[in-house]
């Protein structure tokens, strides 16, 4: 199996963001970001397929705190058996 994709971006939100049903237009799908490059966090706008156009698997990508940017890529400890927390 190919190692994951890792990345590391900052986030500072510190409370929860909700949605109700009425949220959702009629008959629409609500994307919820998962790679955390967002730019309108934590709903997806299309910003992974840039990243997964660029990033390899195995690797660690350190992103800039508008998480717009490549600011380090190193290989992910996690990703070869090593620690998923590295301290
Ligand atoms: S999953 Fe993060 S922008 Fe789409």
């Amino acid at each position: 199996m190919e190692s994951p994709v890792a990345r590391l971006v900052r986030l500072t939100s510190l409370q929860p963001m909700k949605f109700q049903a009425q949220d959702i237009p009629e008959g629409k799908v609500l994307s919820i970001c998962t790679c955390g490059l967002s730019q309108k966090f934590p709903i997806c706008d299309g910003s992974h397929k840039a990243a997964r156009a660029s990033e390899q698997a195995g690797m660690l990508y350190v992103y800039n705190d508008a998480r717009t940017q490549v600011v380090e890529v190193r290989p992910d400890p996690a990703g070869e058996g090593g620690p998923a927390n590295p301290t």
